[in-house]
């Protein structure tokens, strides 16, 4: 205690018993918000790792992917897209970044050829999300007289961008359904009573799903996830959809996550969605350890400069 009212009457402030009370009450409520400030920010949601440039709560990330990904009370990752929200299976943020998903709505090999009811998929172009093109759509049951059903040559298959945009009777994955076991359950060109048709398709935008299953009963996504192995097993199959992102790269977001300064987290204004970088866990933590004679000197510049509001801080006013 005496070494404590030391260092407060050498920064100028009266040790009266009264006003210690009140400065020892002040810095445990300090204390004991700056914890909430840090977890301003979930990390993850479920299995699934949530890091710039996307957010769960709001004011984190960046704004370009503001209110897109929402995270269930259990622990459930959802994408929302102007068609529905989708459950998020993955994210990948290295060098191929990218989200992939799952639509529940899409054929499976369970529904065999009982078509349900299905819903096509889309994405508002107007985010920085595009639809990969390692996805590929698998098409039953088309109407003949209005899309034009085709088989194409083997080259089409992994070279689509450089042939028409008819749909595709002869496609590989047509004849290997993925996870489908042995069972034929397509096959190309017309339907007939014991077969349904199939046939695959790329679509250049997704508008011409929605078109394509005006003419068409069902639909899957199929992906082709790479495997890091040598050709020609690069690439599985696997059904959802992959849906590519970009990471906006800002020299104040560079700036924030220096962990040499703390490691921040790079966040926005919920008002003028302008740049904001947020405390972490660790930086919070440093605080804690430097004591009681830190708590005071940080109520000295908290009370010098505008007091920090809604657990948001920026770099002007940040400490560490
Ligand atoms: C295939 O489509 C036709 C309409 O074009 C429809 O009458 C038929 O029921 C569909 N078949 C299946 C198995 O859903």
């Amino acid at each position: 205690m005496s070494s404590t009212s030391i260092s407060l009457s050498q920064i100028g402030i009266s040790s009266s018993p009264r006003s210690m009370i009140i400065l020892l009450l002040i810095t445990i409520i300090v204390y004991s918000i700056r914890p909430a400030e840090a977890s301003v920010c979930r990390t993850s949601c479920g299995k699934v790792p949530i890091s710039y440039p996307f957010g769960i709560d709001d004011g984190c990330g960046s704004p370009y992917y503001r209110h897109l990904l929402v995270c269930s009370q259990s622990g459930n990752l959802e994408l929302r897209t102007p068609s529905g929200r989708y459950p998020v299976r993955t994210i990948s943020y290295g060098s191929d970044p990218h989200i992939l998903l799952t639509d529940p709505f899409m054929w499976n090999c369970q529904d065999g050829n009982k078509f349900r009811p299905t819903r096509p998929f889309s994405l508002d172009t107007s985010t920085h999300l595009s639809l990969s093109s390692l996805n590929e759509y698998l098409f039953f049951n088309c109407s003949e007289s209005h899309v034009i059903i085709e088989p194409k040559p083997i080259f089409c298959e992994r070279n689509p961008e450089r042939c028409d945009s008819s749909c595709d009777s002869s496609a590989y994955l047509c004849r290997h359904m993925p996870d489908c076991g042995s069972t034929v359950l397509f096959r190309g060109g017309s339907s007939d009573d014991d077969f349904a048709s199939c046939c695959s398709y790329y679509p250049k935008a997704t508008e011409s799903l929605r078109l394509m299953l005006r003419y068409c009963t069902s639909y899957t996504s199929v992906y082709w996830r790479n495997t890091g192995e040598t050709q020609p097993y690069d690439q599985v199959p696997e059904y959802g959809v992959r849906v590519d992102f970009e990471t906006p790269v800002t020299t104040n977001c560079l700036r924030c996550q220096d962990m040499n300064k703390g490691g921040g987290t790079c966040g926005f204004d919920i008002h003028s969605q302008d740049f904001l970088c947020l405390w972490t866990a660790s930086a919070a933590s440093v605080a804690g350890v430097l004591g009681i004679g830190a708590g005071v000197w940080y109520l000295k510049k908290v009370r010098a400069k505008a007091p920090v509001t809604c657990g948001v801080q920026t770099n002007d006013n940040r400490l560490f």
